[in-house]
């Protein structure tokens, strides 16, 4: 797992030349990365845009407003779920319960930046610095 993350930071996204690759550097069977990369969902097996967001609407947070947050950003971004904006800029996604229900409704940027208690202002904010 520590190698696909390190390779999809190289890239961005996991090609299969380079779960190959990865499958070959550590002697393992290509499908057994596959398999991997594909049940993982911060994993990625086709390009995205230069910020991923992946916005959780699990229950918790459901109920502490990720719909209207979701559809704020959708409606801001002009782009659905499993979508890339046209700049190439923003892919949105939806995940999983991402362990801090506390802080809900919240996203993660590109796997590594937990941004909770969102509003649409400081969803707004976030964007705004990212652009
Ligand atoms: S439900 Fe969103 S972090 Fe747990």
């Amino acid at each position: 797992m520590a190698a696909l993350r390190i390779a999809q930071d190289e890239l961005g996204w996991l090609s299969t030349e380079l779960m190959d690759f990865v499958a070959n550097y550590l002697c393992m069977a290509p499908v057994a990365v596959y398999e991997v990369a594909s049940f993982y969902n911060m994993y990625e097996m086709h390009p995205v845009g230069k910020y991923k967001i992946t916005v959780c609407t699990n229950l918790s947070c459901t109920l502490m407003g990720a719909e209207g947050i979701a559809e704020h950003m959708k409606k801001k971004l002009g782009i659905d779920f499993g979508e890339t904006t046209g700049d190439g800029r923003f892919t949105l996604k939806e995940g999983e319960c991402m362990g801090a229900c506390g802080e809900g409704p919240l996203f993660l940027v590109n796997n590594k930046r937990m941004c909770g208690s969102l509003s649409p202002e400081k969803v707004d904010q976030i964007l705004a610095e990212l652009e």
